[in-house]
């Protein structure tokens, strides 16, 4: 019995390894992208409609976390894809201005409450690491504060945050723990030039920030001399405006990504006037460009995206993911498996301990979270390596059955293999 899960997914993706082999010969570890990686090799995909999408061996799976949240309207959806193939006859890219990235501009300006202009890029990465550019130009200091284990994409000073590790140039506090962001801007404020903090922690595991935790970082960011940057490159699925609609809250920068692009490589600094003012061609103070900055095909398959992303649909999914997360801790229940979830909108974590962790980083349930993930691939579901699922507007209470059926086939397996 033992090992069966493992050996299943060996037998059954061979061309998937065949892949995996190929592709280290060219990228270290086969990869371009860490999060897509997984023992003892990823799935090839070879193409994704609505729900699924199908493996170079044939297989067809439910996909249940929709490329990390950027597919919240699932894959090739058709409005998107007839946007995006108009603009690829029509040209991708030149060295001028488009009239799309305007619209989309002025659609997340109308959305999103503190955002009076945006700048784009291409990953919530980019994003990040302009952020932090604006806020050290502005406040001519050199740090950044973020919550321990939280996520802004993979620049360096960021991404060991979000490790826990502190460096040159990060500090780090708790996340929903004012007394301990206070404490380190009374220590190291002078040379804090921004805090970042998501609304909700997402790749973290899905943690909900508490309103008063979020408005005094706020206020004793800006006590400090320091901005404040929320990110919103995960939590605009969550509300039409972003979290900050409903937390009240006024960022001085915020930061985009996932959703705006359609499913193509996307970012963007939104913020006030009186900070963006420093790309204006009038009195330049930071020189920011990038060749597919703004591309057009992004841009109207961005528009089309947030168009279609309306407060029913965004309830709709709230409500699919309380249905999937209640049944999946019902399923966990019958084969004795410890079961612990954390959710926000159409997300949810899950982990296979009696009680949720501080974050997914620092989880103690790896090993049979790890076999979860393959034996959910065995049974044709994908869900993050990690516990992590997002639902897609093309999400109905039918997949979620069907979920529900291949997760407890899942388990099942789980539960031989862990007694
Ligand atoms: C909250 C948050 N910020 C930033 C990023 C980085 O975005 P990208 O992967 O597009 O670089 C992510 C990506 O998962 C994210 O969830």
């Amino acid at each position: 019995m033992a090992a069966a899960i493992s050996e299943t997914y060996l037998v059954r993706t061979p061309a998937s390894a065949k892949n995996y082999v190929r592709a280290c010969e060219f990228m270290p570890g086969g990869t371009s992208r860490q999060a897509s990686f997984w023992a003892p090799y990823p799935l090839t995909i070879e193409r994704g409609e609505g729900t699924y999408f199908w493996d170079v061996d044939g297989h067809q799976y439910l996909d249940l976390i929709n490329n990390y949240t950027a597919m919240v309207h699932g894959h090739a959806y058709p409005p998107i894809v007839e946007a995006a193939r108009k603009q690829i006859g029509d040209g991708t890219g030149w060295a001028a201005a488009n009239e799309p990235q305007n619209r989309l501009a002025a659609m997340i300006v109308d959305r999103i409450p503190s955002i009076e202009q945006v700048r784009f890029t291409n990953s919530g990465s980019e994003a990040g690491a302009l952020a932090f550019t604006i806020a050290r130009v502005i406040t001519g200091r050199n740090k950044v504060l973020m919550a321990r284990y939280g996520y802004h994409g993979s620049l360096f000073e960021f991404e060991i945050g979000s490790f826990g590790k502190e460096g040159p140039l990060t500090h780090l506090a708790s996340y929903n723990k004012l007394d301990d962001f206070a404490a380190v801007l009374d220590e190291h404020g002078a040379d804090i030039a921004a805090v970042f903090l998501e609304p909700v922690m997402g790749a973290g595991g899905i943690t909900a920030g508490e309103k008063d935790f979020l408005h005094g970082v706020r206020k004793a960011a800006h006590a400090a001399g320091a901005l404040f940057v929320l990110d919103e490159v995960l939590t605009l699925r969550f509300a039409i405006g972003g979290c900050q609609a409903g937390l009240d809250i006024d960022p001085d920068l915020t930061m985009l990504g996932k959703i705006i692009g359609g499913g193509f490589p996307v970012g963007a600094v939104g913020g006030k006037k009186d900070l963006l003012k420093l790309f204006d061609q009038d009195d330049l103070k930071v020189f920011h460009t990038g060749t597919f900055n703004a591309n057009p095909v992004t841009m109207v398959a961005g528009e089309v995206s947030l168009r279609e992303l309306t407060a029913e649909r965004i309830e709709v999914m709230h409500d699919l993911r309380e249905s999937l997360e209640s049944q999946l801790s019902e399923v966990a229940k019958i084969h004795g498996l410890p079961f612990a979830t954390n959710h926000y909108g159409s997300c949810l974590n899950l982990y296979f301990s009696e009680s949720v962790p501080e974050s997914s980083v620092v989880r103690d349930d790896d090993e049979i979270m790890d076999r979860f993930h393959l034996a959910c691939i065995n049974h044709g579901v994908f869900i993050a390596p990690r516990g992590m699922i997002a639902l897609s507007t093309v999400t109905t209470e039918e997949h979620i059955t069907e979920a529900i059926e291949r997760a407890d086939a899942a388990m099942r397996d789980v539960a031989a293999e862990t007694k």
